[in-house]
């Protein structure tokens, strides 16, 4: 575990729509991630059968094809400690029912399938997933210059 874990988020196409992308956005960084990717694409049909590779055998697999492509997403890649983790927790549960307030899901969805947000579950799968979206000339290593107001020497 590092300062400089890195994991993947899309916005989905609900949280477009919903004008939510600059609430998903301050979420992120107020809980100090930096942000060192960030973009707007439109996923196609073959994009969505490979990153839900393992979910292409499911009976909600041809609406979450239609859903994912049918609208842009935003793709960003944040940088911090433990970020798959602690970036999940900021999302909550897949299933936003169960999403507790003050969770991205738990205030700004009620469903499984219209939840405003994908994050890497490992790291992985973060990996990967970044490799996905990212070209590594699309991601930026800088110095935060806040860092030492984020975390001590030692973290
Ligand atoms: S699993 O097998 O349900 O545990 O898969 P998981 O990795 O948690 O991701 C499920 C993703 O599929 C989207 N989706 C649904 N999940 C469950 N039920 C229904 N009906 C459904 N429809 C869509 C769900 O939003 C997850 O998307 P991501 O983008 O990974 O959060």
């Amino acid at each position: 575990m590092a300062i400089n874990d890195r994991t993947l988020i899309l916005i989905k196409p609900d949280g477009i729509q919903r004008l939510l992308v600059g609430e998903v956005i301050s979420s992120l960084e107020k809980k100090g991630l930096k942000i060192v990717g960030m973009k707007m694409i439109h996923v196609d049909k073959a994009l969505a059968k490979e990153h839900y590779s393992h979910l292409v055998s499911k009976p909600f697999y041809p609406d979450l094809e239609k859903f994912i492509t049918s609208y842009p997403v935003v793709a960003m890649v944040v940088e911090g400690k433990e970020a798959v983790d602690v970036v999940r927790l900021l999302c909550g549960p897949t299933n936003a029912t169960k999403a507790e307030g003050g969770t991205i899901r738990g205030d700004f969805s009620n469903s499984t399938s219209r939840n405003i947000i994908h994050a890497s579950d490992t790291e992985e799968s973060a990996e990967k997933e970044i490799k996905r979206f990212f070209k590594s000339s699309e991601l930026f290593d800088y110095k935060l210059v806040a860092q030492d107001f984020l975390y001590a020497s030692d973290e």
